[in-house]
């Protein structure tokens, strides 16, 4: 069965702030049967790669991310914000469509030479993602692809990862 994302993607005009569209994933996640499709969709991709890890940066790229490590088996690890991992980590800052900020990861959360899918919910402007890589990439994995549920057309994250392969379930 075929489902059309957009009917479970919930659009807030003017949030966090005026200008913005807020596209909010909670119907899809509230929904199984949409919360399993999109998952299942991620799955087939990271099948197709040969995924040994899966990473995702906090918050709504750990609900992206951890159903799809469950399906396939694999270990999934966090890029959490600035401070809150508490073993020796490495960092990256980034830009976002709202501000800016730091994202980490614990320095083993990935061995040098696996195979690492990057999920997230949404693509905006990529700065997000593309600390996620960075980080991946100073501790030796090598990353295999990039997925997320929504695309942001008009801010062009894609060109950011222009050297990365990317699925995106649906675009606005
Ligand atoms: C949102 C979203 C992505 C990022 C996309 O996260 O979940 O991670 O912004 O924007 P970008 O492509 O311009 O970097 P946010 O930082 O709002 O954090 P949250 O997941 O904790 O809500
Ligand atoms: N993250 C960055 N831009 C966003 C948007 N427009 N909606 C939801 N999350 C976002």
């Amino acid at each position: 069965m075929e489902i059309d994302l957009h009917d479970y993607i919930a659009s807030i005009p003017d949030y966090p702030e005026k200008g913005v569209i807020f596209r909010d994933i909670s119907p899809l996640m509230a929904d199984g049967d949409a919360y399993k499709y999109a998952t299942d969709k991620i799955v087939d991709y990271a099948k197709d790669r040969n995924v040994d890890m899966i990473v995702g940066p906090e918050a709504r790229g750990f609900i992206v991310g951890c159903p799809v490590a469950y399906k396939l088996g694999v270990g999934f690890a966090p890029a959490r914000k600035k401070g809150k991992l508490p073993r020796e980590t490495v960092s990256a800052s980034y830009d976002l469509e709202y501000g800016t900020a730091v994202l980490q990861l614990q320095r083993d959360a990935i061995k040098p030479g696996q195979r690492v899918l990057v999920t997230d919910d949404l693509l905006a402007t990529g700065g997000t993602i593309d600390a996620t890589i960075r980080m991946v990439e100073e501790l030796g994995g090598i990353v295999v692809g990039t997925a997320f549920i929504i695309e942001l057309k008009d801010l062009h994250g894609r060109e950011k990862i222009k050297d990365y392969d990317i699925l995106t379930l649906i675009e606005y």
